[in-house]
């Protein structure tokens, strides 16, 4: 039987490590569906260079496999911010919405974070939640996890960055960032990430028992 608990949110909302706890605690699967846009972004750097030109961008979308979300260099700002930008493109969405559905379908549950997939990837899913924070609490926490990675950069330029996104993110006219009408909100800005996942787990658990 399949269970589907969708999670959205912004950037840097803790989303990615509370749809990882859920799926641990329950044995369900996990599909982090920013991977997707950024492998298209990392390739598309590489392959067509910053214009990210529309038509060649689409065409590597359609290419994406479960074998490219393994790669090791898709959590940087540049390749965050090419995600952002080719997340844009309506026909870059549509070209990974079947790997996405056929993901949430499979037997045993499944737990998917990202955008847009309470509002149109799984608007029927049985659990969705909506991860959030203020922009400075996730900049303060991007910025620490780069900075243990030994990315250099700067505070500002991170909040910078997490802005540009969340406008690009919400703005955008197809399956813009949004928390769907019967998602349960939980606002991490002043909740610590254990909280935040024992929240999140209470509330699957009313819906799967
Ligand atoms: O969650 P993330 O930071 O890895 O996502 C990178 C970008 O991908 C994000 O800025 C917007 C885009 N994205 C999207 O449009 N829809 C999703 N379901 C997931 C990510």
């Amino acid at each position: 039987m399949s269970f589907v608990v969708a999670i959205d949110g912004p950037a840097a909302a803790g989303k990615g490590t509370v749809a990882k706890a859920v799926a641990a605690h329950f044995g369900f699967a996990h599909l982090d569906t920013g991977l997707l846009y950024r492998v298209v972004g990392r390739v598309a750097l590489e392959k067509i260079g910053p214009s990210l030109e529309e038509d060649a961008v689409i065409a590597l979308a359609t290419e994406v496999s479960e074998a490219d979300l393994e790669r090791d260099d898709l959590r940087t700002a540049a390749v965050a911010q090419a995600a952002s930008k080719v997340a844009v493109i309506p026909e870059v969405r549509e070209a990974l919405v079947t790997f996405q559905q056929t993901f949430a379908a499979r037997a045993g549950g499944a737990v998917l974070d990202g955008r847009d997939i309470g509002t149109v990837i799984c608007p029927d899913a049985d659990v969705k939640l909506f991860v959030t924070a203020s922009a400075e609490v996730r900049a303060e926490r991007r910025y620490k996890e780069l900075a243990a990675r030994g990315e250099e950069t700067d505070f500002d330029t991170v909040l910078a960055d997490v802005q540009a996104r969340d406008a690009r993110d919400s703005e955008r006219d197809v399956a813009p960032l949004a928390a769907a009408e019967d998602a349960i909100v939980l606002d991490t800005s002043e909740m610590s990430i254990d909280d935040a996942v024992a929240a999140a787990i209470a509330a699957v658990d009313a819906r799967h028992g």
